[in-house]
């Protein structure tokens, strides 16, 4: 079962942060979770919100900066985090915008091809189901991992349509038969977030495949 570390390990460091990343990874997870939006000048960067209000010292979108302008609050190029991270653990990136699909896909492309990272080094996931066809137009073999936290049926109806690597649903929509009827079909189930030692004794109990979590060391 692998060990996702939601935002790196946010409940250790400042989530979202190179530093979360590198304590994730010594905390042994074989994977990382964070989240994508687009800066002004078109560079995929590492923050959950649209604002940089709640994580940082400054006020706006995200989008009314230039990824120079953020540097300094912490907040990191996807591309700075792939240098981090070396194939250490695979990422799961989050689209939080349709608009950063193309640049993924597009990053994801160039370590496959110039620095021979794998497919298996990345799963792109997403609330917005149009970004993550995007993703799977521009390129088919990019993994794809469905969110939900509504209506499970209709995701397991849109990866199969999709032909995703995985579901990710918030955890209290799982059961015993669901968590079987995604697994049936060849999908992988990463539900998320769960911190608390009782959630952590249910999810296991589902056989789920991974758990995405802020507290790593607790898995
Ligand atoms: O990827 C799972 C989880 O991170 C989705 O919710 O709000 O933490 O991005 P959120
Ligand atoms: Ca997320």
């Amino acid at each position: 079962m692998h060990k996702i570390g939601h935002r790196g390990a946010k409940g250790h460091v400042a989530e979202n942060t190179l530093a979360s990343f590198q304590k994730a990874i010594e905390l042994g997870v074989d994977g990382i979770e964070l989240d994508v939006h687009l800066s002004l000048d078109g560079k995929v960067m590492v923050i959950h919100d649209d604002t940089v209000d709640r994580t940082t010292s400054a006020k706006g979108l995200v989008k009314d900066f230039s990824a120079k302008e953020l540097k300094p609050f912490d907040i990191p190029t996807l591309e700075s985090v792939f240098e981090l991270v070396k194939q250490k653990c695979f990422i799961n990136i989050e689209l939080k915008t349709f608009e950063t699909a193309d640049k993924v896909a597009e990053l994801i492309e160039r370590y496959i091809s110039e620095k021979h990272w794998k497919y298996d080094d990345f799963i792109v996931s997403s609330f917005d189901w149009n970004a993550l066809q995007q993703v799977h137009f521009l390129n088919d073999k990019i993994r794809i991992g469905v969110l939900t936290n509504t209506d499970l049926d209709l995701a397991l109806a849109f990866a199969k349509f999709i032909k995703a690597y995985s579901v990710h649903p918030y955890y209290h929509l799982l059961t015993a038969e669901n968590v079987t009827q995604m697994q049936s079909k060849n999908f992988k189930v990463y539900p998320w977030t769960i911190n608390e030692q009782e959630d952590i004794i249910f999810v296991k109990s589902l056989n789920v495949d991974g758990i995405i979590t802020d507290f790593p060391d607790r898995i």
